[in-house]
């Protein structure tokens, strides 16, 4: 495929208005010597300096977040494009955040990043700017940092990892689950575990399976601030550096046509992501970071809109960890294009992208090549799809489920609680043959949210203990008020609000209260009285300690609860482009 052949022409070139960096580089005096002469140290000649649109390429590379490792090679392709089309390629670092290292968890530092994204994007002669990113919080952070400057912007995604190969069969992160329930069970040994790493991370690139990263690369095309194909093409397909290229010439006709994030990030492109992200069975991290998105761009959007049930969005995608396949196998199949196309009458056809055209565009042309891969609405790999806000007396302010990888016979149970205050206790006791647990029960782990752990781990989808997988059962109900892995699955309930740490009624669940789960019919309920409730409420003392110094002692002070995003309060919305003063 040419892709060039499927991205559409930028709108006609209306009259360039005054740069932005001509603030810097276009100044007499002083002022304008200052701002011109230490640039040119780096071999710049002066008409680079002389009204070229300035182009940032915000850089998430770090050999400490693997799946960003190849960035460098990608920032050269954003910059031929950038000359190609005329404009002044700029790189800079942002602090990048790795799923796979980072302690206590990336997520504590996602709003961190918007910060420095959103102050190094202001606070520097830029009129336009590219989004490199890949790993799962990467995405977010960057495009949430934007959004508050809201200059014209595109991202570009790393692209997943080709399909991992081990003793002749397909495995990709949600393996990762599989193996290690198989080494508690006898089944697969050390060795073969040791085996079997190296051979899942094969290429550069970030998870190949639909886990957040993909989520977040599908929700950037979807929201219209990514070229068609962004999503799925491998990082190690030379078509992800051909996409780069031809990023970097468009964002340079962005700023001549002064397309900003608020012209593309309506209401409606929001909508459009959601419903997609349902028929990908995208991850549930999604929600927060959506709601994060959306609250830095001051569109009102509420945890209620991710329901999709009313919209009868099927799971078009067969991938994992809902399906089978790989993001490999998607892009093959015809990528998100063809997926959207599969899913048009749903959409929002009219929403603008950075092509600065309708998005209907970007798929009006797609074909899907497999569709085992890619299904239709006639015809969908699931009819369950998309995510489920759950309320009740146990998450006043919502839970979320994701149906697609949960069991089916257990969306409406009942159980006996069997309750861990920490994760710590829980890894201490879950596996104590004394432990008075069986299938039927329902896990409850407390304080992993987003004040009380700080920075809500991924940890939601918690092991099953021994002596039921014993058994030969797999799946539980499980509670938290934590994340799951975009490449987890299970009967796994998320992101319970108010957390724990807060005082929510999650802190008062005692062992043997009994839970009901409804997922039909969106509840989540403990089987006792409001009165009790309440009374125990009174009893409960805060066991929370917030950080003595530093970001940690911010983001605890600040952090929202899930259902809102968990954005620092006064984060929200923006504080544009503008900076009235001068530096010398
Ligand atoms: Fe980086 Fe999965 S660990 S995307
Ligand atoms: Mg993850």
């Amino acid at each position: 495929m040419d892709l060039t052949e499927i991205i559409p022409d930028g709108h006609t070139i209306s009259e360039p208005k005054k740069l932005r960096s001509q603030e810097w580089f276009g100044r007499k005096g002083k002022d304008g010597f200052i701002y011109r002469a230490w640039m040119k140290n780096q071999g710049i000649p002066a008409h680079q300096l002389q009204g070229k649109p300035v182009i940032g390429i915000c850089n998430t590379w770090s050999e400490l977040t693997p799946c960003n490792a190849h960035f460098r090679e990608l920032a050269q392709s954003i910059k031929n494009g950038i000359y190609e089309a005329g404009g002044y390629p700029v790189e800079f670092p942002v602090m990048s955040l790795g799923e796979t290292l980072m302690k206590p968890t990336a997520m504590l530092y996602r709003n961190l990043v918007s910060m420095d994204v959103e102050e190094s994007i202001r606070a520097n002669p830029l009129d336009g700017v590219v989004l490199l990113c890949g790993c799962d919080k990467t995405t977010p952070a960057l495009v949430m940092g934007a959004c508050s400057v809201d200059i014209p912007t595109i991202v570009v995604s790393g692209g997943p990892m080709l399909t991992g190969k081990y003793q002749g069969r397909d495995i990709g992160t949600s393996d990762i689950w599989r193996f290690f329930a198989d080494q508690q069970s006898g089944k697969m040994t050390e060795e073969e575990m040791f085996a079997a790493e190296a051979c899942m991370a094969r290429s550069q690139g970030h998870c190949a399976v639909m886990g957040t990263a993909s989520s977040m690369a599908c929700m950037v095309e979807s929201l219209g601030l990514s070229l068609p194909q962004n999503a799925a093409i491998p990082a190690a397909d030379s078509r992800r550096k051909a996409l780069a290229h031809l990023s970097g010439s468009r964002i340079v006709e962005m700023v001549r046509e002064d397309l900003k994030m608020s012209d593309i990030l309506t209401r409606e492109a929001f909508e459009n992501a959601i419903m997609v992200n349902a028929a990908i069975g995208g991850s549930t991290n999604f929600i927060i970071h959506l709601l994060a998105i959306a609250g830095r761009m001051e569109v009102d959007l509420t945890i209620n809109d991710f329901n999709t049930k009313a919209l009868k969005i099927p799971l078009l995608a067969n991938l994992q960890p809902s399906g089978k396949y790989f993001m490999e196998d998607f892009f093959y199949a015809g990528g998100l294009p063809a997926l959207m196309k599969a899913l048009q009458e749903k959409l929002h056809q009219e929403a603008i992208t950075v092509s600065g055209k309708p998005i209907s565009q970007n798929y009006e042309d797609a074909e899907c090549f497999n569709t085992e891969v890619i299904g239709t609405l006639d015809s969908p790999f699931n009819p369950v799809a998309g995510i489920s806000v759950l309320k009740g007396n146990l998450c006043e302010n919502g839970a979320v489920i994701k149906p697609s990888a949960a069991s089916p016979h257990l969306m409406q149970h009942t159980g006996r609680a069997v309750v861990f205050e920490s994760i710590e206790d829980f890894n201490h006791r879950i596996n104590d043959p004394g432990l008075d647990v069986d299938k039927d029960c329902v896990l409850v782990l407390k304080n992993v949210g987003p004040k009380g752990y700080p920075g809500m781990p991924e940890v939601g989808n918690m092991l099953v203990p021994k002596k039921v997988m014993d058994t030969g059962v797999t799946d539980m109900v499980r509670i938290s008020d934590g994340r799951m892995s975009g490449t987890g699955f299970g009967t796994v309930i998320l992101h319970v609000s108010p957390e724990a740490a807060v005082g929510g009624t999650l802190a008062i669940v005692q062992d043997g209260d009994v839970i009901t789960l409804d997922v039909p019919v969106g509840s989540l309920n403990i089987a006792i009285s409001d009165e009790e409730i309440a009374s125990r409420k009174e009893q409960l003392s805060s066991t929370t300690k917030v950080a003595e110094r530093g970001y940690t002692r911010m983001y605890q002070t600040h952090v929202e609860q899930a259902h809102l995003g968990a954005d620092l309060d006064f984060l929200k919305g923006g504080s544009g482009s503008k900076v009235l003063r001068d530096s010398h």
